[in-house]
């Protein structure tokens, strides 16, 4: 019982959003009153050509950057949160807690194996010294979250001797360390092959329904929509749904 409310109470809903950029002497509008709405462990695609709006549709979701106007209500176990009304502080808090973020460009840190890309997130805006149990808890936490996307043997690569692929597992590996309730992924456009690229598409629908995070895809690839639980279109700044959802 308890699992199903958990399960149920998760969702990001997103109403008349509005984003405008400095443009010179005016302002360009990049999010034109957007309306979105994902539950827990669904995963809602986003397509539409490039400049339309989507990295700044996950950007505004993740509170990275803070709208003009409108509402985004994340709805955690823990309690509901208009995340376009945060502080930069409590928006960094709630990301550390509650966000998980895949960017377009993977930014991994050059230094560290794939174990230590995750384990850093941990101890990331952490005050306090971490206790050895704290580092051992970490440590298996990132072992099997590496193990989870099929890299259990690659644990102690750097980012240089990883494949593309391999690269963007870490980073959805990376982005799960904090139990996200809300996931949000910019795929990069295609630089993977056509199977490697499904194969990424099924870890990110097992992680959402997994992990039970509300998750938001920015996507190129068309082939694989219908799997979506549902698909949005975005064009010059205008989100539109084009399939109906299902959950
Ligand atoms: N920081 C910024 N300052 C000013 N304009 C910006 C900024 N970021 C994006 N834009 C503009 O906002 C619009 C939307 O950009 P966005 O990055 O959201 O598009 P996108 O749909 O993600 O494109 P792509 O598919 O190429 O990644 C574009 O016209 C872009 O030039
Ligand atoms: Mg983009």
């Amino acid at each position: 019982m308890t699992t199903t409310t958990t399960r149920t109470t998760t969702a990001l809903d997103i109403t008349d959003v509005t984003l405008t950029y400095p443009d010179g002497t005016s302002r360009l509008t990049a999010l034109d009153r957007v309306s979105l709405h994902v539950t827990g462990g669904s995963v809602a695609a986003i397509t539409g050509p490039s400049g339309s709006g989507k990295s700044s549709l996950l950007a505004t979701a993740a509170t990275l950057i803070r709208p003009d106007s409108g509402h985004i209500t994340l709805q955690t176990p823990t309690g509901t949160t208009d995340l376009a009304t945060l502080t930069r502080r409590e928006a960094a808090t709630l990301r550390r807690s509650s966000i998980g973020i895949v960017f377009q460009q993977p930014n991994l840190i050059p230094a560290l194996t794939a174990l230590e890309q995750l384990e850093v997130m941990t101890h990331l805006g952490q005050r306090t010294f971490t206790s050895a149990k704290q580092r051992r808890e970490t440590h298996t936490k990132a072992t099997e979250l590496l193990e989870s996307v099929g890299l259990a043997d690659q644990h102690s690569k750097r980012p240089a001797q990883l494949s593309g692929g391999q690269r963007q597992r870490v980073n959805i590996a990376r982005a799960l360390m904090n139990n996200p309730s809300l996931l949000v992924i910019d795929e990069p456009p295609s630089a993977l092959d056509t199977e490697r690229g499904a194969a990424i598409i099924d870890l990110i629908l097992t992680v959402a329904r997994n992990h039970h995070a509300a998750t938001l895809l920015v996507t190129h690839d068309q082939t694989h929509l219908h799997r979506m639980n549902a698909v949005y279109q975005m064009v010059d700044g205008h989100l539109t749904q084009t399939t109906p959802a299902t959950s």
